[in-house]
């Protein structure tokens, strides 16, 4: 796929590159890796690849009721890939019911525009440069008429699959708008303090010095008013702070560390968790992920903090990586299917099958079972998962404690997604066991 007569400083070359990363997602990839390899694969300056990550979010984002459009003003799909992926981008852009033209981010006019212009330079659609104009145009037109139509359906109107929709409604019938609608809203950038470097009211006050708004969320976790990029956070080099979700942040807390403990950080990459473990108490640390090319972020995280950990690879559900002696605490951040994180992530809705969560349950269900042997008489696991459905968490959770006759500590349980300033968490689930005392 060739885009090379388009001037990168162009939306046409930004909206190509985001529609090809559409297609990718179509086809079964995740979204960053999609965007990874179309960066390393063109000449996109960073300007043009924040524009291609934003374009290709928001799609993701309004990704129902793109396809809604597009199926009403077509008579059949269009192909290749690429030519849906760029009427889905800029349908995305320009359709969205909750926004008026005026304020919308990207002038609706100058949308089709450069949509028709990355359609003509690209031989793979150029054919289609007209059908792209006509499509867009005739949205435009009968942009009211055409919501009304399509928005009567829930994938339209919420943008997840049917599915899904259907699941989070039957788990959750009192929040289940609630839910919806905070898993299509823009994250927030939320810090976490190291407080063995700073007190958080030092670092709030050195914020606000440098004319950054932020609002305290938890006890070491800020939300900024709006998000910077992480080279221009104050102190971030130094280690001083964090990027972390407040959900994320009650995992090290609730482990009740004290120093000296011997601790299992097992499904650790990219270390968010172990760095603030470790923040929280002197403790002999090994942190395991299964997937060596995750573990050199860890490395990097834990660098920046001037903190150790052991780090090996290995699977949480074998014992060759473990050297026989109990922990005193393990925690237990499984693989899921991580529905209560796609406000980060707006991909995986797209990206996951309903038996997935069904699948990865099993898969963790091992874990959870093995490293409970590892654990010492006395000693307590946590476990945690980014997921809304029940099959991964508390009915596992449940499952786990009578299997093993584990006690069963206070711990949050579900935290649904939110999104207002005062308390804005992703949709984690923690369950906290004790091993009865010899
Ligand atoms: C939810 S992420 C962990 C996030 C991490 N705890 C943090 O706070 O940054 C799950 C991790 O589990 C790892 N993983 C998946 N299967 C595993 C297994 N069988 N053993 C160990 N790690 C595994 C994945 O590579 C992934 O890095």
């Amino acid at each position: 796929m060739s885009n090379a007569s388009l001037k990168t400083d162009s939306l046409a070359f930004c909206l190509h590159g985001a529609a090809q990363a559409v297609a990718a997602v179509k086809s079964g990839a995740a979204l960053p890796q999609a965007l990874a390899r179309i960066f390393a694969a063109s000449a996109a300056p960073a300007q043009a690849r924040g524009a291609i990550q934003d374009i290709s979010y928001r799609a993701m984002r309004h990704l129902g009721r793109a396809e809604a459009l597009l199926a009403a003003m077509t008579s059949k799909a269009p192909e290749p890939a690429l030519l849906h992926g760029l009427l889905c981008c800029a349908l995305a852009l320009i359709s969205d019911p909750d926004v008026p033209a005026a304020d919308a981010p990207y002038n609706a006019f100058t949308v089709v525009d450069q949509a028709v212009t990355a359609a003509a330079s690209d031989l793979s659609i150029a054919h289609a440069k007209g059908m792209v104009n006509a499509v867009l145009r005739r949205f435009l037109r009968e942009r009211e008429a055409l919501l009304q139509q399509v928005l009567h359906n829930p994938v339209a109107q919420w943008n997840y699959p049917a599915w899904w929709i259907d699941a989070i409604k039957s788990t959750y019938p009192g929040d289940w708008q609630a839910i919806l609608a905070a898993g299509n809203a823009l994250p927030p950038l939320t810090l976490r303090v190291n407080c063995r470097k700073i007190a958080v009211a030092d670092y709030l006050h050195s914020l606000s010095e440098q004319g950054i708004a932020a609002t305290q969320v938890g006890p070491f976790a800020l939300r900024l008013a709006q998000a910077v990029p992480v080279n221009r956070i104050p102190g971030f080099e130094q280690g001083q702070v964090s990027v972390q979700d407040a959900a994320a942040q009650l995992a090290a807390p609730l482990l009740d560390l004290q120093a000296g403990m011997r601790v299992l950080d097992a499904c650790a990459a990219p270390g968010g968790k172990t760095g603030h473990i470790l923040e929280c108490a002197d403790v002999d640390l090994l942190a395991l992920d299964s997937d060596s090319r995750r573990l050199p972020r860890i490395d990097e995280n834990l660098q920046r903090l001037q903190l150790h950990a052991e780090l090996k690879v290995g699977d949480a559900g074998a014992r060759d990586w473990w050297d026989g002696r109990a922990f005193d605490r393990i925690l237990a951040d499984v693989p899921c299917t991580a529905s209560g994180i796609v406000r980060r992530h707006p991909d995986i809705r797209w990206l996951r099958r309903k038996a997935d969560a069904g699948q990865l349950a099993k898969v963790a269900q091992g874990i959870l079972d093995n490293l409970w042997s590892m654990l010492r008489p006395g000693g307590k696991l946590l476990f945690v998962t980014c997921s809304l459905w029940p099959q991964e968490s508390e009915a596992q959770a449940a499952a786990f404690a009578v299997r093993n006759q584990a006690i069963r500590l206070p711990a949050p349980g579900q935290l649904l997604p939110t999104a207002n300033t005062l308390y804005d968490r992703d949709g984690l689930f923690y369950a906290l066991f004790q091993k009865a005392p010899e």
